[in-house]
């Protein structure tokens, strides 16, 4: 549905691995240029090596949302096309010293780019009240137990720091009564998103971007998102949709019904699962 061709500019604002942005730069040629960015240095020096063998991909250590600059490492032109691929990669869920997950042991830091300072999870943890505690888990994470699970999280907290992605998954796990412990998903992994959205201001930067992306499309641009969890659905449904509506739309949905994964495709790669993918054209 991007549908890139030789020689068009592309933005990949969620460069990853690079994986996306490879197969973008193959189609768009020696004549195109895309712009890569993604706010975990440890991120795009992965893609940078993926990408070496293209020329035209400029690396950029950026939010998203920082539209004026990737706008810049265009050279100001607009785009063809732009990509976001939300939430983490494998690498930085899989390595324990992130603290992004529960399956392994680590610190609970969960901060997409620890060297620019921010506060981390173990901090919100520690600071905030019992019920900002549970706004959290319920407005980020959905999560019906948000209540017990602040209440159990500062009765702890009172006798020792909760410091490690072990100890908070098993707190989480024992907060929730067990008839109620979600089928598909491990019971803190509401919790778990939750935070990381927290930590990261995550909705914030969607909520800029999509607001300001399509003054930075070019006339027939596409732009596509690929969001894991329905809150960050919602927001692209309702910002395309809304874009799209009346006398003066500036764009054209191409996907009436967001695209999910096959059966086949979830089974041999679970994280891809819960995708969802829209995409909207800007008007010529
Ligand atoms: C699901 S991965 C992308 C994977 C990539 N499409 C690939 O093919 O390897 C999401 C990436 O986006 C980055 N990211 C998430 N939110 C971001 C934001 N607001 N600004 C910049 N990068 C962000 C994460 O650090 C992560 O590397």
């Amino acid at each position: 549905m991007l549908a890139p061709v030789s020689g068009e500019v592309f933005l990949d604002g969620t460069v990853g691995a690079g994986g996306h942005a490879e197969k973008i730069a193959e189609r768009i040629g020696p004549e195109g240029l895309l712009v890569c960015a993604d706010a975990d240095p440890t991120m795009l020096t992965l893609a940078s090596e993926r990408l070496r063998r293209f020329p035209r991909a400029v690396m950029v250590h950026a939010d998203f949302a920082d539209l004026e600059v990737l706008r810049e490492a265009s050279g100001g032109r607009m785009f063809d096309g732009m990509l976001l691929d939300l939430g983490l990669s494998s690498p930085q869920l899989s390595d324990p010293s992130r603290g992004f997950s529960f399956q392994g042991d680590g610190p609970l830091d969960m901060r997409r780019d620890p060297g620019a300072g921010g506060t981390t999870a173990r901090e919100i943890l520690g600071r905030s009240t019992e019920r900002e505690l549970a706004d959290i888990f319920f407005r980020f994470g959905e999560e019906r137990f948000s209540r017990r699970i602040a209440r159990a999280l500062v009765t702890l907290r009172r006798k020792e720091p909760v410091e490690s992605t072990a100890r908070l998954a098993d707190l989480v796990k024992s907060a929730i009564p067990r008839k109620a412990w979600p089928r598909k998903i491990h019971p803190a992994t509401r919790v778990f998103q939750a935070l990381r959205i927290a930590v990261n201001r995550e909705l914030e930067s969607l909520a800029v971007f999509l607001d300001r992306f399509a003054s930075h499309l070019a006339p027939g641009g596409r732009v596509a998102v690929i969001s894991f969890q329905s809150l960050e659905d919602r927001m692209v449904k309702i910002a395309f949709r809304t874009q799209s509506t009346g006398p003066t739309a500036a764009l054209h949905v191409l996907t009436r019904k967001p695209v999910v994964p096959a059966e086949t495709e979830s089974r041999s790669n679970p994280r891809a699962a819960s995708a969802k993918l829209r995409v909207v054209r800007k008007n010529v």
